[in-house]
């Protein structure tokens, strides 16, 4: 992990409280100066940093950009060690496709992968699907071997319920599963799920799952192609968010990972 890294770490556990410059260098054996440099860094990446003299520094609640400090700042203590690592990008052609690549390479019950936007985002029936900034996309590597079920249909329905209790639990919204991959909202689409898998071919064996889950969170539904504006909505408006993008995430791996599948 950077310094830049640690120190954001810190604020997201610390968001709306002030930490002092010392604190934080103490905390991570680093000088002043470099907190101060790590602070300046994050300002340059869009964080909302309040520097105020004799309290220190403060993350505002506002802040909403993804990042694996923020995931992990707002886990419990049993979905942290029930992740193998969270993997976040600012932009990747799809994040099934990575997360198959990770899967294939080592396979790690846990794996996240996060993008901040994708250039050519899957969907079922090798549909694409528009994924612009302002949503999330979400990819979680599955071992087979820790699933009660291979169903397809099974465990894309337990997503779409994780996801669906999520955004309630943390809202009040209520989605509703139109089965079995997609959730909407008042009739518009706000999410789809993807689940995919790789098998042995000689015995059929199925070796690794990856469920894809894309969510318009406060996605900017004018960019959208005209032949899905009919079509999709958002949780919330561009900026008016009532919760993080963290936040969700956080809860809907949470109902995942603790959950029985
Ligand atoms: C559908 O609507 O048919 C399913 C869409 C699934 C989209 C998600 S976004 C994260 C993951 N990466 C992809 O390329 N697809 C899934």
């Amino acid at each position: 992990m950077t310094s830049k890294e640690k120190v954001l770490k810190i604020l997201e556990e610390n968001k709306e409280t002030y930490t002092s410059g010392e604190e934080i260098a103490n905390a991570l054996n680093i000088s002043r100066n470099a907190v101060w440099k790590a602070i300046n860094e994050l300002k340059k990446a869009g964080y909302e940093v309040t520097a105020v003299t004799n309290k220190g520094y403060m993350l505002s609640n506002t802040s909403d950009i993804i990042s694996k400090a923020g995931i992990e700042a707002c886990l419990n203590k049993e979905t942290l060690s029930d992740i193998a690592d969270i993997f976040v990008y600012d932009t990747l052609e799809s994040t099934n496709q990575k997360a198959k690549e990770f899967a294939i390479l080592s396979l790690k019950h846990g794996t996240v992968v996060i993008s901040k936007e994708q250039t050519g985002g899957r969907g079922r029936k090798d549909h694409s699907f528009f994924s612009p900034k302002g949503g999330i996309y979400l990819s979680l590597v599955l071992d087979p071997k820790k699933l009660s079920t291979l169903e397809p249909d099974k465990i894309t329905t337990f997503i779409g319920n994780c996801v669906c209790k999520a955004i309630n639990e943390l809202t009040g919204i209520s989605p509703y599963i139109k089965p079995v991959n997609d959730l909407f909202v008042d009739s518009k689409k706000i999410c789809g799920i993807l689940t995919e898998s790789g098998s042995e071919f000689e015995t059929g064996l199925v070796q690794w799952i990856v469920v894809g889950i894309g969510i318009n969170f406060d996605s900017d539904l004018k960019s959208f192609p005209k032949e899905l504006k009919e079509i999709v909505g958002s949780l919330f408006k561009p900026g008016k968010a009532s919760i993080t993008k963290n936040q969700l995430i956080a809860k809907i791996l949470e109902n995942i990972l603790t959950g029985t599948i």
